[in-house]
């Protein structure tokens, strides 16, 4: 099969589409016909060497996709099965979708009863999954009427998930974002504002509401960000820290993370926790909705799989407003 081996850490051009033997699954996993998968900043960040010790290369990256089954051994999943794969150390431990198949254990195989076409359908797992954590489990939303909502970035794939997620329940998001030129999309997907700034925004928050915000999600995690997070939200609101992008995945060298939570009201959501005995059936209702145009999943770029690198190069200069897909042929 064709797939993109990344055997040395480094810039879009390492990862290199070779012809590999097809991987063969044992009992207790499934092997999948990739038919599309979604873009993740993680990736970007696992390319570079990013992600430390817990990737070791060559590797095949990719933390998620959606396919058909091809044989799963212990016949948890019957072949030609609609599924989508996430998460559960794939692309990180043991290779992943940026692939023509991939391999995963079945608990990170989620069976599917869809329409939808495999775009769409590529572009929803771990936005989504990780949308909806960082609402119902970190900012504990169920609790707020028509909740107001602060995201940082406001243009990335995550943001636009959890817009869509906040409007169903009546309440409104504003995003921050450093790119003048995105304001006008994220306003047409459904965000309330969009402020222009790198760092602080709370002046501009508390203007627009002067309770506070009632939630804050911020996957930036710098000094900066999280004095101006506690400044702009309400006594009551719930902080989500859900990535650090101005360092390494995972390696926060300040340490503002872990310093953010030990403080009241904050949280994080990890979407490795993910599995299908506990996630299952919420990715089936989050399907649903979009099925039935509840959630639209806002993706900015389809790419033929042989563009893949040109795709990594414009994740790198930031040039996108939510998801990236990959069709594969
Ligand atoms: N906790 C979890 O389980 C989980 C799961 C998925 C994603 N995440 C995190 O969520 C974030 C977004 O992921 P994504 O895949 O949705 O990203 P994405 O669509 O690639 O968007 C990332 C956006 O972030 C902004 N950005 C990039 N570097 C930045 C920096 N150093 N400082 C400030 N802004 C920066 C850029 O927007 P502008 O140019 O507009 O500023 C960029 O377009 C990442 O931190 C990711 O690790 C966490």
């Amino acid at each position: 099969m064709k797939a993109y081996v990344i055997k040395q850490p480094g810039d879009y051009r390492s990862l290199e589409l070779n012809t590999v033997p097809d991987p063969t699954a044992k009992m207790g996993q499934v092997r999948i016909a990739i038919r599309a998968f979604g873009l993740n900043r993680a990736e970007a960040v696992t390319r570079i060497g990013g992600s430390g010790k817990a990737v070791k290369f060559p590797r095949i990256i990719g933390i998620e996709c959606a396919g058909e089954v091809i044989d799963c051994p212990g016949e948890e999943l019957k072949a030609g099965q609609v599924v989508c794969a996430a998460m559960g150390e794939m692309g990180r431990a043991y290779d992943g979708s940026y692939a023509e198949q991939t391999v995963v254990p079945v608990t990170n195989v989620f069976p599917l009863e869809t329409q939808l076409d495999w775009t769409t359908l590529a572009s929803i797992p771990e936005t989504y999954f990780t949308a909806w954590g960082c609402c119902f489990h970190a900012l504990k939303l169920e609790k707020f009427d028509q909740p107001k909502i602060i995201v940082r970035p406001g243009a990335s794939a995550l943001a636009i998930g959890i817009t869509q997620i906040v409007n169903h329940l009546g309440g409104k998001v504003i995003g921050v974002t450093r790119s003048k030129h995105k304001v006008s999309k994220m306003l047409s997907i459904g965000m309330h504002k969009a402020l222009v700034s790198s760092g602080e925004v709370a002046k501009e928050v508390l203007k627009e509401w002067p309770d506070g915000a009632d939630g804050v999600v911020d996957t930036i995690v710098s000094k900066t960000s999280l004095k101006d997070d506690f400044n702009l939200r309400s006594k009551k609101a719930y902080l989500c820290l859900a990535g650090s992008l101005t360092d390494s995945y995972g390696t926060d060298k300040a340490g503002s993370f872990a310093k953010a939570l030990i403080k009241p009201r904050v949280g994080f959501y990890d979407s490795g926790t993910i599995s299908v005995k506990k996630d299952g059936e919420k990715i089936q209702e989050i399907i649903n909705r979009v099925e039935k145009g509840i959630y639209k999943p806002h993706i900015d770029s389809v790419f033929e799989f042989k563009d893949l690198p040109k795709a990594h190069k414009l994740m790198d200069e930031n040039a996108f407003t939510g998801k990236v897909v990959i069709k594969l042929p």
